[in-house]
């Protein structure tokens, strides 16, 4: 509940701005505020959050606040070439928070700086769509950790580099989180956290505009709820209860528990599913100003309390909406969004052999702010969602979406071991680790050497996109050893309510030691030297698309004209005559080592990065 306003000011000493931070954040919240609740309330509530941060500054443990100072010196910290992710499932890596140092060596020779650990606080008995269904902010679930392993393996990991990550759930919580119980109770103050719709009449008017996003396994957006006598509005699963923030007793409780999980060490927060949060009954409810409004309100409340934290929007939505999320130098929103589109567009081109996709979508990728930047990725825990393509070019891609779907789901390939999410509902996704998408599984199947070294060939080039264009990389659990699909996912006792289970495996450390997990790995860890030894790659270095003059090349040049260096992609399984002539002889590959021809072979899936050798 909001407190009222006390004659007490927050004193400025607690922010590590002092004075000038707070005088803009006020600024900031008050304009926000006002947008989503009014001007009358914008002020008493700009006061509320600001001494909610007040107390988590003064409450900040003494290396956090000092991790704080130096980055609000160099606000552009995470843009650097030296950065790179990870993500994963606790269980799924090392069983625990408290083994998870034993893993750090892993992470640390990898080069991770960032360890997205997916959800992992006290999450919903039973189904609970891979823990996105939380039933408290402030406890880790009991199966991964006890009080203060949270803070404990945010330290280790600090010690060794390496900032973590966790998921804060924005729209939604589960159905037997303390506020939907008291609501069930009959408690209104919490009843007023949810919607409630009173009557099938009321569905069905919301209904004609919304979407769905779980078609197969959770069709409809409402659900039932006799102890309310109403329906809830469920976005995703029926137990994922959406949260009503235009009630703004939601947002300062959620700005409470992100400042909470900030003093115990989280360095990140992955925003989930951020379109969804503001609901207008009549339109999509995605997307809307004021989910933009209350991003802008968290980000300053995040700002001033624990400056050193990084906000990372997900934001599954059209290319030319997706730096919104991002906001703009003067209303700052997420420092992170992840660049949905280019990971369809990465699978896209593998299928279609032409560096099409993957050019139409960096030449269309809107800027990026000042120290802001992409999270780019080839996969995650999610599906590849195809839809995108209709999204973003209308209804004329659907053919094009289609054959993508059936390419790596439904068997089209001879080489992709993906299958369809919501399988049955005319979803057009796919689920599946890279690995088995890029053919690594039909290839060891087949013990075929050639499969085996067109499947690695093919992983070379998906990540070498994601590690050398700009933006944050973050690399998937396994997918440095080449790990397969989870093939019992469906027997598991987490991860079994839909198809995405398929790319939850858990991660095989025999693996690595495998002669192909090997490849990969050294493949891989070859691609991030590159990346961290070269200036160019920062996020911020240019990326100029130049003509390649071959449809399946992608050309980009990376970096400034001192530093720069060319990339070429061969998009296709085929050998490609490529002429450099406009470069200065001789140019180095820095992939290979050897020198270029000014015409040369591009082989199959190869990736060069060419830089001036002249001494
Ligand atoms: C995000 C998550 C996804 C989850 C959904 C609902 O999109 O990545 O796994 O199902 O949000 O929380």
């Amino acid at each position: 509940m909001i407190q009222p306003v006390g004659s007490a000011m927050s004193d400025d000493h607690s922010f590590v701005g002092g004075a000038p931070a707070l005088a803009l954040a006020r600024q900031r919240l008050r304009g926000d505020l006002a947008s989503l609740y009014g001007a009358a309330r914008a002020g008493a509530l700009a006061e509320a959050l600001i001494r909610i941060a007040g107390a988590a500054a003064s409450a900040r443990p003494a290396p956090l606040r000092a991790l704080d100072q130096s980055r609000a010196a160099d606000p552009a910290w995470f843009l650097s070439q030296r950065q790179l992710g990870y993500c994963a499932y606790v269980d799924r890596f090392c069983g625990t928070l408290a083994n998870l140092p034993g893993r750090a060596d892993w992470l640390a020779d990898l080069g991770v700086t960032y360890l997205h650990l997916l959800p992992l606080l006290k999450m919903r008995a039973g189904d609970n769509d891979g823990g996105f269904a939380v039933s408290d902010f402030g406890a880790v679930d009991p199966r991964f950790g006890g009080p203060g392993d949270l803070a404990r393996a945010a330290d280790s990991l600090r010690a060794r580099g390496i900032s973590l990550c966790l998921d804060l759930v924005l729209n939604h919580v589960a159905d037997d989180h303390p506020w939907a119980q008291a609501a069930r109770a009959g408690d209104a103050h919490h009843r007023g956290f949810f919607h409630v719709l009173p009557d099938d009449e009321a569905v069905t008017r919301a209904e004609r505009t919304l979407a769905e996003v779980f078609p197969a396994s959770a069709p409809g957006n409402f659900t039932w709820s006799p102890d309310l006598g109403g329906w809830v509005w469920t976005t995703f699963y029926p137990f994922q209860w959406d949260l009503n923030w235009s009630n703004p007793d939601v947002l300062v409780a959620v700005a409470e528990a992100l400042l909470d999980l900030a003093n115990q060490g989280v360095e990140s927060f992955r925003l989930d599913s951020v379109p969804y949060l503001w609901k207008r009954i009549g339109t999509a409810c995605k997307d809307l100003p004021e989910t933009h409004a209350v991003l802008g309100v968290l980000r300053t409340v995040a700002d001033l309390a624990c400056p050193g934290v990084l906000l990372k929007a997900e934001a599954v939505t059209a290319t030319r909406h997706m730096s919104r999320y991002l906001g703009s130098e003067a209303r700052p929103e997420a420092h992170l969004a992840y660049h949905n589109s280019l990971m369809v567009a990465l699978w896209t081109s593998l299928a279609e052999e032409t560096a099409e996709a993957v050019t139409d979508v960096i030449a269309r990728t809107p800027a990026a702010p000042e120290a802001t930047t992409w999270a780019l990725y080839a996969r995650c825990h999610d599906d590849i969602g195809w839809h995108l393509l209709i999204t973003d070019d209308g209804p004329a891609a659907r053919p094009r979406a289609e054959a993508l779907s059936a390419f790596y789901g439904g068997g089209d390939s001879d080489f992709a071991r993906g299958v369809t999410f919501q399988a049955g509902s005319g979803a057009l996704a796919t689920c599946g680790m890279s690995a088995s998408l890029a053919g690594l599984e039909a290839a060891e199947i087949s013990g075929d050497a050639g499969a085996l070294a067109a499947a690695i060939a093919r992983i070379r080039l998906i990540h070498a996109l994601v590690l050398l264009l700009p933006g944050l990389p973050i690399l998937y659990m396994g997918d440095e050893i080449g790990l397969l699909n989870d093939p019992d996912w469906r027997s598991r006792d987490r991860f079994a309510e839909d198809e995405r289970g398929l790319n939850r495996p858990f991660m095989d450390w025999s693996r690595a030691a495998t002669p192909v997990g090997d490849r990969v790995l050294a493949t891989l860890r070859s691609l991030v030297s590159l990346r961290r030894e070269n200036e160019a790659f920062r996020a911020d270095a240019g990326c100029e698309i130049v003509p390649s003059g071959d449809a399946r090349v992608l050309r980009v040049r990376r970096g400034t004209r001192l530093d720069r260096v060319d990339l070429l992609f061969n998009l296709s399984s085929e050998p490609v005559v490529v002429m450099i002539a406009d470069l200065a002889d001789p140019q180095l590959d820095l992939v290979s080592g050897d020198t270029a021809e000014p015409r040369f072979v591009l082989e199959p899936w190869a990736v060069v990065a060419l830089v001036d050798s002249r001494p």
